[in-house]
């Protein structure tokens, strides 16, 4: 018998993560990122415990359809391009599609999302990469994710994070270099309790 195993998703997912998403800033810049080109005007992030705990951030972009709700937590799962050629002349801040699926699979994501041309905004919940059934919710127009438990299960990068008001420090000075460089785009950050 051979040694070599193909590796299952989850697992793929988590080692994709290890390179992505280092701590809660990676992943307020993965969803701030995904705000901006989704053509957001208002990004509101909320924090607890450094982002340890719970990371939110809603925008009022243009959303996500009920249709691309679950596939856009499968990793290569991009609306971003369609071919190597798109690279060239790429304006968006993502294109990998992996953002979503890395940190999907070491956190617990609520994700809710509205476009004009929707009556009634769609929830969906996913667990360490397993996606539940999408729920209808009232809502404005945009996207909010909120990220739990970040690193509930790999322990061991959990271990390299340092004291909550670093890792909010990191976040916050962050922020204010986004908010600088992007001047049309309204920024608000809150450390929630
Ligand atoms: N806030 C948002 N508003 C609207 N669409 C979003 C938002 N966040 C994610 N999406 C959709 O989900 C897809 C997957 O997001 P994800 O961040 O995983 O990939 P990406 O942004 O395409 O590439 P990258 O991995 O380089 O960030 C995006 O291509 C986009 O279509
Ligand atoms: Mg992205």
């Amino acid at each position: 018998m051979g040694k070599i195993v193909l590796l299952d998703d989850l697992t793929i997912n988590q080692i994709a993560a290890g390179e992505v998403i280092e701590r809660p800033l990676s992943v307020v810049k993965e969803l701030v990122e995904n705000s901006i080109d989704a053509g957001a005007t208002n990004i509101q992030i909320e924090v607890k415990n450094g982002g340890k705990t719970f990371i939110k951030v809603t925008d009022n972009g243009k959303g996500i359809v009920k249709n691309d709700l679950e596939i856009s937590f499968e990793r290569h799962a991009t609306s971003k391009i369609r071919r190597i050629e798109d690279l060239e002349k790429i304006a968006s801040m993502g294109f990998r599609g992996e953002a979503l699926a890395s940190i999907a699979s070491i956190s617990k994501v609520t994700m809710t999302s509205k476009t004009e041309n929707e009556n009634i905004g769609y929830k969906i919940i996913n667990i360490a990469g397993k996606t539940d059934q999408i729920e209808e919710i009232a809502m404005q127009n945009g996207t909010s994710i909120i990220v739990e438990e970040l690193f509930f299960n790999t322990p061991v990068r959990y271990k390299f994070l340092k004291q909550d008001s670093t890792e909010f420090k990191y976040i916050k000075e962050w922020i204010q270099k986004e908010a600088l460089v992007n001047s049309n785009i309204s920024f608000k950050l809150f450390n929630c309790r």
